[in-house]
């Protein structure tokens, strides 16, 4: 029987918080403890929370009361809550849910174990500041985890954009890039854990400034040529992108840098100007559909991929029509779509909202056309040669899942040994969100 203490993990949200999360455990296992998949076995509950929209912030809450019943039948379970919800509410968590011992926020995290001793010592503990000190160097480089080969690695954190609709830049902070070393360093170190894929994970990727050796700022497509270099890694990409700040070598990259993956997620949130303009996005549909040529230009294979909000204050159906406009002019391989959420504090929640049953409707307009898009180009693999790299093992027995270069999830008969190689696939099937392929010999 294992000693170590039992550590229950569940991420919400973006990449971001996946990243965050790793980072916990390798911290906490330091302390002896070691993850389990279920809830009734821990010793401690970690929820890393999304404050994105309401609904995401509200599931913590529902999710913390199921742990009740735990806490009373095992008084020393600690219960903490990490991420955005616990950066913008951490008070408020403490009055709602007493069951909480601990409350850290994204800034912070690599204290959770100097958290868990003062809550220890005295019943709670919170931590929601944004330190001076650099997290990242303070977190541990000790401990390894087990790994697929495709993982993440968070090279800028925070946003000074503040469109009128987002909480990020209140509750991960200004920008901050990490300097090139400590990125090289890090994507040496998961190389050898066996890793090949790497995402590159900002709030705002492409406006990743990190310092080189030379003390000079380094632009996104400079990191991405310098981890070009590195052996063994064979697949780059990036996420989440401005499109302000898609400059030209970060274009260029996409038609010239080998090991950079043909799928970019760029969202723009609507095609209406008078709304993008009340998001304080700070460009034009028009400016947005010119970068879209430029990479289409570099990478003529590009599957692009979005972001939409419907139902932003004050829009109407002609704003709306526009947003439908600009997504058949892109032609989008697969979206993410929401409808607005007012989040306190930002300075849209303070304006005329559109009434929820129109949100609604427009949500699932859009949909619809982003689906058929999806599908249509799904359906265009078909009999087409992809590279996929092989992730891990499928629903059915004999079946690998791994994802083509276009992120595509193609499942695959294929042997065990397979996993982490990238291999040469046929594609014979399109699925509502996969496909089905064959190994070419
Ligand atoms: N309401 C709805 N969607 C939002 N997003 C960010 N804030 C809100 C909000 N208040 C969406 C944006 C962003 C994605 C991560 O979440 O589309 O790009
Ligand atoms: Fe939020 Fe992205 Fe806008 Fe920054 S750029 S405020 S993270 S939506």
């Amino acid at each position: 029987m294992s000693k170590a203490k039992k550590l229950f993990v569940k991420t919400y949200g973006c990449q971001m918080n996946v990243y965050d999360s790793e980072r916990m455990v390798e911290t906490m296992s330091e302390q002896g403890y070691e993850v389990t998949d279920a809830a009734d076995n821990a010793d401690m509950i970690l929820l890393n929370t999304c404050h994105i929209r309401e609904k995401a912030a509200e599931k913590v809450y529902s999710e913390l009361g199921r742990f009740k019943q735990l806490k009373d039948e095992k008084p020393n379970l600690k219960v903490a809550v990490a991420g955005c919800v616990a950066q913008a509410e951490g008070q408020e968590i403490m009055r709602r849910q007493p069951l909480v011992d601990m409350v850290v926020g994204p800034q912070s995290y690599h204290r959770l174990a100097e958290l868990e001793q003062q809550a220890a010592q005295h019943g709670r503990a919170l931590d929601i500041d944004f330190p001076v000190e650099d997290k990242f160097t303070h977190l541990t480089k000790r401990v390894k985890l087990k790994r697929g080969p495709s993982a993440f690695l968070t090279v800028q954190e925070g946003c000074d954009k503040f469109c009128a609709f987002c909480v990020v830049p209140y509750t991960r902070g200004a920008e901050v890039s990490r300097s090139v070393q400590q990125i090289m360093d890090e994507a040496s170190s998961l190389i050898d854990q066996g890793v090949c894929e790497i995402t590159l994970l900002g709030q705002n990727v492409n406006g990743y400034h990190g310092v080189d050796e030379k003390g000079k700022a380094a632009s996104l497509a400079e990191l991405i040529w310098r981890l070009n270099d590195l052996k063994g890694l064979e697949r780059i990409r990036f996420t989440t992108s401005h499109p302000n700040d898609m400059t030209p070598d970060l274009i260029d990259a996409h038609g010239s840098c080998q090991k950079l993956m043909p799928y970019l997620h760029l969202p723009v949130q609507s095609g209406s100007n008078r709304i993008l303009k009340r998001m304080n996005r700070s460009h034009t549909a028009e400016q947005y559909i010119e970068v879209i040529e430029k990479l289409r230009a570099a990478r003529p294979d590009l599957l692009l991929s979005g972001d939409f909000i419907v139902g932003f204050p004050e829009e109407s159906d002609a704003d709306f029509q526009a947003t439908l406009d600009l997504i058949t002019e892109v032609n989008y391989g697969q979206a993410y779509s929401f409808k607005y959420s007012t989040r306190p504090g930002t300075p849209a929640a303070e304006r005329d909202q559109v009434e929820e049953h129109i949100k609604t409707e427009r949500l699932h307009v859009l949909q619809a056309l982003l689906s058929e898009q999806q599908k249509r180009l799904q359906a265009s693999m078909v009999s087409k040669t992809v590279q996929v790299l092989f992730e891990k093992s499928g629903r059915f027995d004999g079946q690998l899942v791994g994802k083509s270069q276009y992120l595509h999830a193609v499942h695959v008969e294929a042997d065990t040994s397979l996993i982490g190689s990238v291999c040469d696939v046929r594609i014979t099937q399109s699925n509502s969100h996969s496909l089905n392929g064959e190994l070419l010999k």
